[in-house]
């Protein structure tokens, strides 16, 4: 008799003190993940600035041969169609275009990927 009470009560407390602990256990909210993510992405554009001043904006802020300035929409809206991964890889293997020449990491081969990347971003932040 004893025995069969004990084993819900048991069964119950354990219930009890799993539904305790979950919330611990649960990833964290959206608006945390959002916020992280935006932090994350604003860091990027703030490296991907630098970047673009020390190795783009020679050329890119005067706009020589046809090169886009950033946030000026009219001279990306095409380019940014195939998406943003394609212009990253153009930028990191250097290309002929109508106007001119991108040269391979604008001339600076000791630019990382993820640096060129970061300088698309930060010259196409305000497009979307
Ligand atoms: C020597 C001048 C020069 C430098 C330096 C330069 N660019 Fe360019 N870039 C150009 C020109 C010119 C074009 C346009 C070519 C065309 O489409 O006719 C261009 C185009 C681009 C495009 C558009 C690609 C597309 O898909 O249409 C991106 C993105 C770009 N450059 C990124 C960069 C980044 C990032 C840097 C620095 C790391 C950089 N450029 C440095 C001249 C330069």
């Amino acid at each position: 008799m004893t025995m069969k009470l004990f084993v819900p009560a048991f069964f119950i407390v354990g219930l009890i003190s799993l539904g305790a602990c979950s919330p611990e256990k649960l990833p964290p909210s959206d608006e945390a993940l959002e916020s992280k993510a935006e932090a994350l992405a604003e860091q990027k554009i703030e490296t991907g600035k630098k970047i673009y001043e020390s190795n783009c904006a020679g050329c890119h802020d005067s706009g020589v041969s046809g090169a886009p300035k950033p946030g000026d929409k009219d001279a990306w809206r095409e380019r940014i169609t195939p998406g943003i991964a394609a212009m990253v890889k153009k930028s990191i293997e250097g290309y002929e275009g109508k106007t001119g020449v991108m040269p391979p990491k604008g001339g600076n081969d000791t630019l990382t990927n993820e640096e060129v990347a970061n300088a698309v971003d930060f010259m196409t932040v305000n497009l979307k």
